[in-house]
């Protein structure tokens, strides 16, 4: 699945892209006809002083003729005429052709770019308007009346769907509508992505990159996109439509006169389709899919479906079984699931009902207009490669039509809400079996159905309450300000993901409280400290204070007025990061928040100065335990067990269950944050990206990487992945029961490191003699071993080979879970371990920071 691992620069250069492109002065209309053109830096501006087209050059020289919003700073672009034609000589020029095209033509009048001849003959009155709606539209006669329209840029969507624009078909007059990303953020050209629709059975909209698809809405039953259960805003109006002529989705602002502004875009740097909503003096992105790993095209293969509520995520449809148990066990899902009992192919055959689906992908199903459910039941029946059937054409909770499956059932995800069910073609004796497993826990749970309709109206409340308080929410920020607002009314699946405001600071009188916080409150809401506040906190950054040095920099220690003990880091001035970046950044790590991760209370900017304020961990690191021959036998098997656990949740979040896929990339002992009550948390995330630039690039991989946890992938070839991070885990682990460094452990007599020394003990049956011999307390030996089993499994050389953090994760806490047997570990090997997960893979050489999978 082509998940790219990217670097947090891209996004950021996408806000500097777009806002350092240079700012023409306009020429005072919205229209060309016939007599008059536009060249060089001249523009034409809609009415309502929206909308602004002209010619733009991002940097690299070349010249395009766009559509930006004039009404707010640099020049976010949401339409390019020439992407794939750009201007070389300028000063280009706009024109209108006699013949009614619209042209652009370079230095030397050749034409580089025009609109295709129009169907009808124009009159002189011809002209093409920009409009604010942003559509530059050529109308034969001026009126810009339907009737009249020649050529309109809506029709032509680069990247950007516009409210009022349309994604899809037209069959009529023979336009596929899709948005295709720019290649890179300062090239519109065509990139890998593109979001379009695919009909088929049913219609559905998917996310390309190239030929292979990555995320598929779900099919169109008519009353939805069906893997969509959040199309609903107050702020919008979407609609998708489906007929003979045309099929498409659009979207509008709900309140007419509201001067809200939003885009849809199919955005390449990320890999999402992301709405964006201009507010406060940022665009914010607060929808965007794919959201998490289930929506992964074909996630959990044939036959199989998804539920994000469920640890592992991918399980079989009911009358099926992983078609390989093994690879199935090691989240390795693409295989899918086989059925237990073959069909007899007759009428012998039943259905068997699985609910509140996300229907499977029906670019090859048939869809039977007209049929019932029942109709639509025989009609499978009678035909043995039918798999499944389900309501479709569904309007006002009634279906007039049904579609029928005869292929692998893919990309099937369930959702808490109901959305549709699928009827699932089993052998009648499944059926049979799955009927009796249904009376069977009835029997045993007789008051199901009481707990249910409890659980259900207890839910009920609570979500009301939940929603009361939202609209309470909105209300109070809608009465300070009536503009949008990312409110959790509109934001539903950013919300988990705020940054909750550090309470000593949420006083109005509080001195600390910088009055101007980050110009990107809504999205941030992260105090912003004064730096007086810090310094005096500090005691002026003194030695006392200091207690530690990262690769960024000092860490002191500080006790607020409030007496809160925080943690602050200084980084380095060297620092050539902006303000920008580094809030981005700020922004990336506020929305992390798990209890197996350092949490930021907040940060500071002055001048050059950034710095980030932490909770302050009492117990300190990782390695002044386990490696301190003191403080070692404090730390009984349980608490070790305990930590082990607890990193793994933290970097399991990180990998796999935030909304961005963070890879640490250096995480050790030091890295490991111990609190009050020696829960561990994972520090230094993300933190690699805070250095920007050519000369922090080799600064940043000398200190990242730290030898002794680098997998031989990274050390060696500086390719890294989750697997990477895994391997560096499996190292902590292994230190965690020893009590030894890896790096500093050697024995001489057997020539061996602390892997190879871990791995000969296995071996032999002796695993146990690992364990810290300082080590108090009784152990329980089973765990010590699955522990040690699940770390050899991390460090084996082939990435492949080593588990995702969700198996790792199940393999520790199940206590009769078969662990695959480790082969011999990753230490020691030659140049040619080039046999990484590619798709989750960035060469190290001019990589600057925290590979970032957004998804
Ligand atoms: C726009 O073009 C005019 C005339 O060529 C020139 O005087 C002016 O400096 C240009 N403005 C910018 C911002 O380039
Ligand atoms: C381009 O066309 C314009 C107007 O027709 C003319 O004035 C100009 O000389 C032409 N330039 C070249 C390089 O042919
Ligand atoms: C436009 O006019 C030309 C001549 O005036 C005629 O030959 C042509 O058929 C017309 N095209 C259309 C689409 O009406
Ligand atoms: C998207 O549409 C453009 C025309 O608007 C077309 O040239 C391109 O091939 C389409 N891309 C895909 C992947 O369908
Ligand atoms: C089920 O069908 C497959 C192929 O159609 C066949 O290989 C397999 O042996 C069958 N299983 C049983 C139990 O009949
Ligand atoms: C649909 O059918 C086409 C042609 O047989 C095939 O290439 C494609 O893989 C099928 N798609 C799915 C999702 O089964
Ligand atoms: C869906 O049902 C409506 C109302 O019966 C009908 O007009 C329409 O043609 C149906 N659509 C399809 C795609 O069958
Ligand atoms: C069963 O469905 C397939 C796919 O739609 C079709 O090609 C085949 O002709 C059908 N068979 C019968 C017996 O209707």
């Amino acid at each position: 699945m082509g998940r790219r691992a990217l670097s947090l620069l891209i996004p950021i250069l996408i806000i500097v892209a777009t806002t350092t492109f240079f700012v023409s002065p306009s020429v005072a209309t919205d229209a060309i006809d016939q007599t008059a053109s536009i060249t060089g830096n001249q523009t034409l501006v809609s009415a309502g002083g929206i909308f602004e087209l002209g010619f733009f050059s991002p940097p690299g020289g070349r010249t395009y003729l766009g559509i930006w919003y004039a009404s707010i700073p640099g020049q976010t672009v949401v339409w390019v005429a020439n992407r794939q034609d750009p201007l070389v000589s300028t000063p280009g020029v706009l024109r209108l052709s006699p013949d009614g095209r619209l042209l652009i033509l370079d230095r030397q009048n050749a034409t580089v770019w025009s609109s295709p001849a129009p169907t009808r003959n124009l009159t002189t009155l011809a002209s093409a308007k920009l409009r604010d709606d942003g559509n530059f539209l050529l109308s034969s006669d001026g009126s810009g009346s339907p009737e009249s329209v020649a050529w309109q840029s809506f029709d032509y969507p680069t990247d950007t769907l516009l409210p009022g624009m349309k994604l899809g078909v037209d069959l009529r007059r023979r336009l596929a509508r899709n948005l295709t990303s720019w290649t890179s953020p300062t090239d519109p050209s065509p990139g890998p992505y593109t979001f379009k629709i695919v009909l088929g059975g049913l219609p559905e909209f998917i996310l390309f990159k190239g030929p292979a698809k990555i995320y598929a809405s779900g099919p169109y039953n008519g009353a939805g996109l069906t893997g969509v259960p959040d199309l609903r805003s107050p702020d919008f109006h979407f609609k998708v439509v489906s007929s003979p002529d045309e099929t498409y989705y659009s979207y509008s602002i709900a309140d007419p006169d509201s001067t809200l502004l939003s885009r849809f875009v199919m955005d390449g740097a990320a890999g999402q389709v992301q709405r964006f909503v201009w507010t406060n003096g940022a665009w914010s992105s607060f929808w965007y899919y794919p959201t998490d790993p289930c929506d992964s095209y074909g996630k959990c293969g044939p036959f199989g479906y998804c539920d994000i509520g469920q640890s592992p995520l991918c399980s079989c449809l009911p009358g099926f079984q992983p078609r390989s148990p093994q690879q199935w066990s090691l989240r390795d899902n693409a295989g899918g699931c086989a059925r237990t009992t073959n069909l007899s192919c007759g009428p012998g055959d039943g259905f068997w009902p699985v609910n509140r689906m996300k229907l499977p992908e029906a670019t090859n199903a048939t869809m039977y207009a007209g049929l019932t459910l029942d109709q639509c039941r025989q009609a499978c029946l009678a035909n043995c490669s039918c798999r499944a059937y389900s309501a479709a054409n569904v309007s006002g909770g009634v279906s007039r039509g049904c579609v029928v499956w005869t292929v692998d059932l893919l990309d099937m995800r369930q959702y808490p809400s109901v959305v549709q069910d699928v009827y699932i073609r089993l052998a009648q004796s499944e059926v049979d079996a799955l009927n009796a497993a249904a009376a069977n826990s009835r029997r045993h749970h007789p008051n199901r159905s009481l707990v249910i309709a409890i659980v259900a109206a207890v839910s009920g409340v609570l979500l009301l309450g939940l929603v009361v308080a939202c609209c309470c929410f909105w209300r109070k920020k809608a009465g300070k300000k009536r503009q949008f607002e990312n409110t959790p009314s509109s934001q539903g699946d950013v919300l988990p993901f705020r940054a909750r405001k550090h309470p000593a600071l949420s006083s109005p009188q509080d001195q600390r409280l910088d009055g101007n916080r980050m110009s990107t409150e809504n999205d941030l809401d992260l105090p912003l400290f004064d730096l007086e506040v810090i310094m005096a906190a500090t005691d002026n950054f003194s030695e006392d204070s200091k207690i530690g040095q990262g690769g960024f920099g000092p860490v002191y220690m500080a006790k607020l007025e409030d007496g809160q003990e925080v943690a602050v880091k200084r980084l380095s001035r060297r620092s050539v990061q902006g303000v920008g970046e580094f809030t981005n950044e700020v922004k990336l790590i506020a929305k992390l928040q798990h209890r197996n991760l350092v949490r930021l209370l907040g940060c500071c900017i002055d001048d050059d100065e950034r710095m980030l304020v932490y909770e302050f961990m009492h117990n300190n690191s990782l390695d002044t335990f386990i490696f301190d021959e003191g403080k070692r036998k404090l730390l009984e098997w349980k608490i070790r067990f305990e930590i082990i656990m607890g990193i793994a949740r933290g970097l399991l979040y990180l990998h796999e269950d935030s909304r961005v896929r963070i890879i640490h990339r250096d995480l050790k002992a030091s890295n490991v944050l111990l609190d009050r009550n020696m829960i561990p948390k994972i520090s230094d995330f993300g933190i690699a990206r805070m250095f920007g630039g050519d000369q922090t690039t080799a600064y940043t991989i000398k200190v990242i990487g730290t030898y002794g946890y680098m997998s031989p992938e990274y050390a060696m070839d500086g390719v890294f992945s989750m697997k990477s991070d895994i391997y560096s885990f499996g190292v902590l682990v292994l230190e965690i029961i020893t009590g030894k460094r890896n790096r500093g452990f050697y024995d001489h007599e057997l020539d061996l490191n602390l892997l190879g020394y871990a791995w000969m003990c296995w071996k032999e049956g002796r695993g146990v003699d690992l364990l810290d011999e300082s080590m108090g307390g009784k152990p329980d030996y089973s765990a010590v071993l699955r522990c040690i089993q699940v770390a050899l499994l991390c460090v084996e050389v082939h990435p492949r080979n080593r588990p995702l953090m969700s198996s790792v994760v199940m393999m520790l806490s199940s206590e009769n879970a078969t662990l695959p047997e480790p082969n011999e570990p990753g230490v020691n090997i030659g140049k040619n371990s080039s046999d990484t997960d590619s798709s989750h893979t960035h060469t190290g050489t001019n990589f600057t920071g925290t590979a970032i999978d957004a998804r």
